[in-house]
């Protein structure tokens, strides 16, 4: 089973929820950032809490929420603590109410003087009917919040509370927690175009069936998705696999063959400033594709295979002394890790690979990769695959300075 990567590992986000029906969304996002390793204190207006339990939160998120901004029993500040102690605050569901008096600087509920207090980013997933999202009070409120720096999450057009479709209903909660990470991901990698292939290739026989591997397209959707929350464009060309990246900006270019990953990826490189082959790209390919159905017929069958084109060296050799785009393979052994990989390093003429062994992460949620380069081999230790896609888009950018 897939674990969701902890991309908020030490971050306070305090959700504000307010009074409309999507509140109960709310309830799935604080899940989504305690997923994702973020620590959630829950403010609630009055009016939230006429759609959804305070004990809901407190048991989700093993905090109380916060409802009363003249709560004796507090001897500080309630507001100013919980944004002194805040990295963001997201705002689910963002009436048109709470939306019009932060616009207003008004300050008279916890909420409201939050809010106000608020020294982190804002981040707002509006909730409301199409007739209140298009009123022109929404419409410069919205303006003023956008033009003080606030972030807005949707809404979408989709189903409303009463069964209307039209614009205002509420981001999903899983697009509310990937604005969230792209919120508190620093945006390092603005500006720059990296082209990532992921899966394995399928290289047909007859039209029913394949040679293919069992590449699940983990690891390269991991760089794709963290690229993406800092900030790169990027574009992902990949196998036949059965997940797809969180980040909506990540363009999919999808392929079966080796070949066609060739193709694509020829056809992309000049444009791009890295280029990850993360794919597990078959070294050969039947030499024949039946057209029909192969019938079974005696007790062993032979297939003759040819050699595939190697994209990873095709590109090392395009490349030539040039230092764009940055190249980075993989390696996948079962012995003599980071001797091999040196090998192909070398053979190959890419920046760096980073190398695994077969039996350390090939489907796995995790990984234990070495980053070899000319400069030295870089050993990381078991780690998530966002992990991992994090150190070495580190390292993308540090080469990146370099050439
Ligand atoms: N690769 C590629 N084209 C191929 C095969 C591999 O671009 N036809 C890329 C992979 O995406 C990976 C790197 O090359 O980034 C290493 O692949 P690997 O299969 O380990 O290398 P090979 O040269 O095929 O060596 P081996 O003999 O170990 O299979």
């Amino acid at each position: 089973m897939s674990t969701t990567a902890r991309t908020l590992e030490g971050k306070h986000v305090l959700l504000i929820v307010g009074g409309g029906i999507a509140a109960f969304k709310s309830v799935t996002l604080a899940r989504e950032l305690l997923a994702r390793g973020a620590t959630v204190d829950t403010l609630m207006t009055d009016a939230g809490q006429r759609f959804v339990g305070a004990v809901t939160f407190a048991g989700i998120t093993g905090r109380a929420p916060l409802t009363d901004l003249w709560d004796a029993s507090f001897s500080g500040e309630l507001h100013v603590e919980l944004t002194d102690r805040a990295d963001l605050i997201v705002v689910c569901p963002a009436t048109a109410d709470l939306m019009a008096k932060a616009a207003a600087g008004l300050a008279n509920d916890l909420a409201t003087a939050a809010l106000l207090c608020a020294k982190s980013p804002v981040l707002w997933a509006p909730a409301m009917h199409t007739r209140m999202w298009d009123h022109p009070s929404t419409r410069s409120n919205i303006a003023a919040l956008r033009a003080r720096g606030d972030l807005m999450e949707g809404p979408v057009v989709g189903a409303l509370a009463n069964g209307a479709v039209g614009a205002g209903r509420m981001s999903e909660p899983t697009a509310i927690a990937l604005a969230v990470e792209r919120a508190l991901s620093p945006r390092d990698l603005l500006g720059v175009r990296l082209l990532v292939s992921a899966g394995p290739t399928h290289e047909a026989l007859d039209p029913v069936r394949f040679i293919g591997n069992r590449s699940s397209g983990k690891m390269g959707i991991a760089i794709a998705d963290a690229a993406a929350r800092r900030g790169a464009e990027v574009t992902l060309v990949h196998g036949p696999i059965a997940i797809r990246p969180a980040h909506s900006s990540v363009k999919l270019q999808p392929v079966r063959s080796a070949r066609e990953m060739q193709d694509a990826i020829t056809a992309l490189r000049d444009v791009h400033d890295v280029i990850v082959m993360a794919a597990a790209v078959a070294d050969y390919r039947p030499a024949e594709v039946a057209t029909q159905k192969i019938k079974k017929s005696g007790e062993t069958l032979s297939i003759e295979l040819v050699k595939n084109p190697d994209i990873l060296a095709g590109l090392g050799s395009w490349r030539g002394e040039a230092k764009r785009p940055v190249l980075v393979g993989f390696a996948v052994e079962t012995t003599d890790l980071v001797g091999y990989a040196r090998k192909k390093l070398e053979r190959k003429r890419c920046d760096c690979i980073v190398a695994n062994l077969a039996s350390d992460g090939f489907e796995g949620d995790d990984n234990v990769v070495t980053i070899v380069s000319a400069d030295g081999e870089d050993a990381l230790g078991r780690a998530p695959k966002s992990t991992v896609a994090g150190a070495l888009l580190d390292r993308i950018k540090a080469l990146l300075k370099t050439v």
